[in-house]
Protein backbone atom coordinates (compact mmCIF):
# COMPACT_ATOMS: atom_id res chain seq x y z
CA UNK A 1 0.00 0.00 0.00
CA UNK A 2 1.34 3.46 -0.87
CA UNK A 3 1.46 6.70 1.23
CA UNK A 4 -1.10 8.23 -1.21
CA UNK A 5 -3.25 5.37 -0.23
CA UNK A 6 -3.32 6.46 3.76
CA UNK A 7 -3.66 10.19 2.79
CA UNK A 8 -6.75 9.43 0.32
CA UNK A 9 -7.65 6.20 0.40
CA UNK A 10 -10.17 4.73 -1.36
CA UNK A 11 -12.81 2.85 0.71
CA UNK A 12 -15.32 0.75 -0.55
CA UNK A 13 -17.83 -1.21 1.76
CA UNK A 14 -17.70 -4.57 1.77
CA UNK A 15 -20.01 -5.52 4.78
CA UNK A 16 -21.96 -2.98 6.36
CA UNK A 17 -22.76 -2.79 9.88
CA UNK A 18 -26.14 -4.65 9.52
CA UNK A 19 -24.90 -7.45 7.73
CA UNK A 20 -22.06 -7.55 10.35
CA UNK A 21 -24.24 -7.23 13.23
CA UNK A 22 -26.34 -10.10 11.94
CA UNK A 23 -23.87 -12.61 11.29
CA UNK A 24 -21.96 -11.82 14.37
CA UNK A 25 -25.58 -12.66 16.36
CA UNK A 26 -25.71 -15.96 14.12
CA UNK A 27 -22.14 -16.68 15.17
CA UNK A 28 -22.87 -15.95 18.67
CA UNK A 29 -25.91 -18.32 18.65
CA UNK A 30 -23.94 -21.18 17.40
CA UNK A 31 -21.66 -20.78 20.26
CA UNK A 32 -24.52 -21.23 23.00
CA UNK A 33 -25.85 -24.10 21.32
CA UNK A 34 -22.39 -25.87 20.94
CA UNK A 35 -21.72 -25.39 24.42
CA UNK A 36 -24.95 -25.63 26.19
CA UNK A 37 -24.65 -24.20 29.40
CA UNK A 38 -20.28 -25.01 29.71
CA UNK A 39 -18.76 -21.84 30.02
CA UNK A 40 -15.98 -20.63 27.74
CA UNK A 41 -12.53 -18.48 27.38
CA UNK A 42 -12.52 -16.12 24.48
CA UNK A 43 -9.30 -15.36 23.62
CA UNK A 44 -8.75 -12.29 21.40
CA UNK A 45 -5.94 -11.74 19.49
CA UNK A 46 -5.09 -7.88 19.93
CA UNK A 47 -5.83 -5.67 18.78
CA UNK A 48 -7.74 -6.68 15.71
CA UNK A 49 -9.99 -9.21 17.13
CA UNK A 50 -11.13 -6.35 20.06
CA UNK A 51 -14.74 -5.27 18.32
CA UNK A 52 -15.36 -8.93 17.33
CA UNK A 53 -14.77 -9.97 20.05
CA UNK A 54 -16.93 -7.39 22.05
CA UNK A 55 -19.94 -7.77 19.84
CA UNK A 56 -19.55 -11.88 19.76
CA UNK A 57 -19.10 -11.93 23.51
CA UNK A 58 -22.64 -10.00 23.75
CA UNK A 59 -24.48 -12.82 21.91
CA UNK A 60 -22.91 -15.72 23.48
CA UNK A 61 -25.32 -17.08 26.60
CA UNK A 62 -22.82 -18.99 28.28
CA UNK A 63 -20.70 -17.57 31.49
CA UNK A 64 -17.85 -16.38 29.81
CA UNK A 65 -14.85 -14.64 30.65
CA UNK A 66 -12.23 -12.83 28.20
CA UNK A 67 -8.83 -13.18 27.80
CA UNK A 68 -6.50 -11.84 25.34
CA UNK A 69 -2.95 -12.63 23.32
CA UNK A 70 -0.98 -10.40 21.12
CA UNK A 71 1.01 -11.34 18.67
CA UNK A 72 3.65 -9.61 15.61
CA UNK A 73 4.89 -11.43 12.70
CA UNK A 74 8.23 -10.94 11.31
CA UNK A 75 6.30 -10.88 7.50
CA UNK A 76 8.55 -7.48 6.60
CA UNK A 77 11.61 -8.53 7.37
CA UNK A 78 11.57 -12.35 6.56
CA UNK A 79 9.21 -13.00 3.68
CA UNK A 80 6.85 -16.04 4.31
CA UNK A 81 9.27 -17.25 7.17
CA UNK A 82 5.87 -18.16 9.31
CA UNK A 83 7.80 -16.84 12.13
CA UNK A 84 5.30 -14.96 14.74
CA UNK A 85 6.69 -13.55 17.93
CA UNK A 86 4.38 -13.97 21.40
CA UNK A 87 3.95 -9.95 22.45
CA UNK A 88 1.75 -10.84 25.13
CA UNK A 89 0.17 -13.98 26.63
CA UNK A 90 -3.44 -14.87 28.21
CA UNK A 91 -2.69 -13.83 32.05
CA UNK A 92 -5.28 -17.00 32.92
CA UNK A 93 -4.19 -20.76 33.12
CA UNK A 94 -6.35 -22.24 29.72
CA UNK A 95 -6.01 -25.72 31.17
CA UNK A 96 -9.26 -27.74 31.12
CA UNK A 97 -11.09 -24.85 29.81
CA UNK A 98 -13.19 -24.30 26.64
CA UNK A 99 -11.03 -22.25 24.64
CA UNK A 100 -12.54 -20.19 21.88
CA UNK A 101 -9.90 -17.71 19.78
CA UNK A 102 -11.02 -14.78 18.17
CA UNK A 103 -9.28 -13.67 15.27
CA UNK A 104 -9.96 -10.59 12.47
CA UNK A 105 -8.94 -12.74 9.62
CA UNK A 106 -8.04 -16.10 8.94
CA UNK A 107 -5.38 -14.83 5.98
CA UNK A 108 -2.31 -17.53 5.32
CA UNK A 109 -3.15 -19.14 8.96
CA UNK A 110 0.51 -18.78 10.18
CA UNK A 111 -0.88 -16.43 12.69
CA UNK A 112 -3.40 -19.27 13.77
CA UNK A 113 -1.33 -22.55 13.09
CA UNK A 114 1.57 -20.84 15.77
CA UNK A 115 -1.09 -19.72 17.91
CA UNK A 116 -2.90 -23.28 18.05
CA UNK A 117 -0.25 -25.38 18.46
CA UNK A 118 1.29 -22.98 21.59
CA UNK A 119 -2.31 -23.50 23.72
CA UNK A 120 -3.08 -26.87 22.52
CA UNK A 121 0.17 -27.87 24.35
CA UNK A 122 -1.46 -26.53 27.67
CA UNK A 123 -3.87 -28.86 27.45
CA UNK A 124 -7.59 -27.02 27.20
CA UNK A 125 -10.49 -29.30 27.78
CA UNK A 126 -11.65 -28.17 23.84
CA UNK A 127 -10.34 -25.60 21.63
CA UNK A 128 -12.35 -23.75 18.66
CA UNK A 129 -11.34 -20.75 16.48
CA UNK A 130 -14.26 -17.83 15.64
CA UNK A 131 -12.35 -15.46 12.55
CA UNK A 132 -14.61 -13.01 12.17
CA UNK A 133 -13.14 -13.38 7.76
CA UNK A 134 -11.47 -15.92 6.37
CA UNK A 135 -9.32 -15.47 2.88
CA UNK A 136 -8.98 -19.41 1.71
CA UNK A 137 -7.05 -18.44 -1.38
CA UNK A 138 -4.03 -17.37 0.47
CA UNK A 139 -4.22 -19.92 2.79
CA UNK A 140 0.03 -21.26 3.47
CA UNK A 141 -0.80 -23.63 6.24
CA UNK A 142 -3.82 -26.23 6.32
CA UNK A 143 -5.89 -24.52 9.38
CA UNK A 144 -9.22 -23.69 9.17
CA UNK A 145 -11.59 -21.83 11.68
CA UNK A 146 -14.68 -23.81 13.78
CA UNK A 147 -16.50 -20.45 13.65
CA UNK A 148 -16.50 -18.18 10.47
CA UNK A 149 -18.23 -14.89 9.51
CA UNK A 150 -17.78 -14.10 5.63
CA UNK A 151 -15.20 -15.98 2.97
CA UNK A 152 -13.66 -13.42 1.40
CA UNK A 153 -11.70 -13.30 -1.82
CA UNK A 154 -7.91 -11.94 -1.74
CA UNK A 155 -8.63 -8.19 -0.81
CA UNK A 156 -7.00 -6.06 2.14
CA UNK A 157 -9.68 -4.80 4.10
CA UNK A 158 -9.79 -2.17 7.27
CA UNK A 159 -12.40 -1.47 9.84
CA UNK A 160 -14.70 -3.36 12.28
CA UNK A 161 -11.10 -3.45 14.45
CA UNK A 162 -9.17 -4.57 11.50
CA UNK A 163 -6.22 -1.67 10.37
CA UNK A 164 -3.83 -0.84 8.00
CA UNK A 165 -1.02 1.09 9.29
CA UNK A 166 -2.67 1.39 12.59
CA UNK A 167 -5.51 3.30 11.38
CA UNK A 168 -9.50 2.57 10.08
CA UNK A 169 -10.25 0.38 13.20
CA UNK A 170 -12.98 2.35 14.35
CA UNK A 171 -14.92 2.06 10.10
CA UNK A 172 -18.43 0.47 11.59
CA UNK A 173 -18.26 -1.30 8.63
CA UNK A 174 -16.02 -3.26 6.38
CA UNK A 175 -14.38 -1.78 3.58
CA UNK A 176 -11.49 -2.91 0.84
CA UNK A 177 -8.90 -0.72 0.84
CA UNK A 178 -7.35 0.05 -2.67
P1 LIG B 1 -2.04 -14.75 8.91
O1 LIG B 1 -1.00 -15.22 9.85
O2 LIG B 1 -1.49 -14.49 7.54
O3 LIG B 1 -3.26 -15.63 8.84
O4 LIG B 1 -2.36 -13.31 9.41
C1 LIG B 1 -3.53 -12.92 9.85
C2 LIG B 1 -3.36 -11.50 10.34
O5 LIG B 1 -2.92 -10.63 9.29
C3 LIG B 1 -4.69 -10.97 10.76
O6 LIG B 1 -4.88 -11.20 12.12
C4 LIG B 1 -4.60 -9.51 10.45
O7 LIG B 1 -4.04 -8.84 11.55
C5 LIG B 1 -3.64 -9.42 9.31
N1 LIG B 1 -4.37 -9.27 8.04
C6 LIG B 1 -4.48 -10.17 7.05
N2 LIG B 1 -5.23 -9.70 6.05
C7 LIG B 1 -5.62 -8.46 6.43
C8 LIG B 1 -6.45 -7.45 5.82
O8 LIG B 1 -7.00 -7.59 4.72
N3 LIG B 1 -6.63 -6.32 6.54
C9 LIG B 1 -6.07 -6.11 7.76
N4 LIG B 1 -5.30 -7.02 8.36
C10 LIG B 1 -5.07 -8.18 7.71
MG1 LIG C 1 -4.56 -9.73 13.64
Amino acid sequence: MTREKTMAPNLTILFAREQIAARVADLGRQITTDFAGQPVVLVGVLKGAAIFLSDLARHIELDSTFDFIAVSSYANQKQNSGEVKLLKDVDQSVEDKNIILVEDILDTGLTLSYLKEMLMARHPRTFRIAALLDKPSRRQQPIRADYTGFEIPDEFVVGYGMDYAERYRSLPDICVLR
